[in-house]
């Protein structure tokens, strides 16, 4: 069975790492049929829309979408493509690798953030010349459907310790907003506790400070959508930067896989990205359409010239993307 994949490279680097990405997917003995697909500022600047109506629509009936990063339209076109997928949770890994200079080389946690709604639900508002206001929109039902979602990736040992007894961490800050994140953390706590899932919690500016001290200490974090993209960046710093950061925003029968980072217009156009993140995007993909061997053989190749070379700029090597793609292939 083929699937059916858009492509959206988007801006700056997502130009550069993405086609790094469907090289290595290219390389496999899965099938595949790729659709390119246009988003973000260039496109803007061409139409006048940062997403037009037929990418959404393609994501949306596509078997998954792999994207890279759009520059000040993000917003635009991020939230209305996860949207289009109908992702409820966005899944980012943070893990250290050996061969890479990490402040924190014990780090191996996955963050489970929340995808829909908290303060990035779009309900902003200039309501006169000295005010503004943002409204934070928290569900019982998308609460729940995140700590379903948690429950079972613990339970099927997709946590880093793949043991289902460590169950998960749920970050919030209930303590002082009482009736949305205090909503967010009953409803979490209460899914696990029928799920008969052992969850603990952290007030989530305390856990700011406890994660880089000890990441040791976490494995699943779940967690709000703002906390959620602030955090797994925080964990990004922890591992080697911004450059090794996949993720995974999950829907019902749909997914974009997209690394963590944006852009990069300070190196974008050079041919020194690296693609790690995005080729860690596209194994989440295998693995999400159900090609579990393929992905882990892509992550042991990416793994394989984490630690012997070559390495780009941001990990303090001096390759190109190409070079690093070239040798990921070698492995494969
Ligand atoms: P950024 O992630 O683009 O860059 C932050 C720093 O990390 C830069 O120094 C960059 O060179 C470095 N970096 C990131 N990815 C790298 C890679 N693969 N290889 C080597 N170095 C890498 O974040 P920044 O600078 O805050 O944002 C730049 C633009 O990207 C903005 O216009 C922002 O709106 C957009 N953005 C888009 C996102 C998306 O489309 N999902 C996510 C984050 C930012
Ligand atoms: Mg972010």
């Amino acid at each position: 069975m083929s699937h059916d994949i858009v492509v959206i490279e988007g801006d700056g680097i997502g130009r550069e790492v993405v086609p790094a990405a469907v090289d290595v997917l290219e390389a496999l003995p899965v099938d595949f049929e790729f659709v390119e697909a246009e988003a973000g500022d260039a496109v803007k600047e061409r139409t006048g829309e940062a997403l037009p109506a037929e990418t959404y629509e393609r994501a949306a009936e596509a078997d998954a979408t792999l994207f890279g990063a759009a520059g000040e339209t993000a917003a635009d076109v991020i939230l209305p493509l996860r949207e289009a997928v109908d992702s409820f949770v966005n899944i980012r890994p943070a893990k250290a690798y050996p061969g890479v200079d990490a402040l924190q080389p014990e780090t191996d946690v996955v963050f489970l953030r929340e995808n829909t709604e908290g303060v990035y639900s779009g309900h902003e508002n200039r309501l006169s010349d000295d005010l503004s206001t943002l409204t934070r929109v928290v569900t019982s039902s998308a609460s729940r459907e995140l700590a379903e979602f948690a429950c079972e990736f613990v339970d099927d040992g997709r946590g880093p310790a793949g043991d289902p007894d460590e169950g998960f961490t749920v970050a919030h800050k209930a303590n002082v907003m009482r009736e949305t994140d205090g909503r967010f953390r009953e409803e979490v706590l209460a899914v696990a506790d029928e799920r008969d899932v052992d969850a603990d919690e952290e007030l989530m500016d305390a856990f700011a400070t406890k994660l880089p001290l000890d990441p040791t200490q976490y494995g699943v974090i779940v967690c709000p959508n703002l906390a959620g993209d602030v955090l797994s960046d925080l964990a990004a710093g922890l591992v080697g930067g911004l450059g090794l950061l996949p993720s995974a925003n999950v829907g019902h029968d749909n997914a974009l896989f997209e690394p963590v980072h944006g852009t990069a217009p300070d190196i974008a156009g050079e041919g020194i990205a690296n693609p790690t993140a995005a080729i860690l995007s596209a194994a989440m993909l295998l693995e999400y359409l159900g090609h579990v061997e393929e992905g882990q053989r892509v992550r042991d190749a990416v793994e394989g010239v984490l630690s012997d070379g070559p390495r780009t700029g941001d990990l303090g090597g001096d390759a190109t993307t190409d070079e690093v793609t070239a040798a990921i292939l070698d492995r494969l």
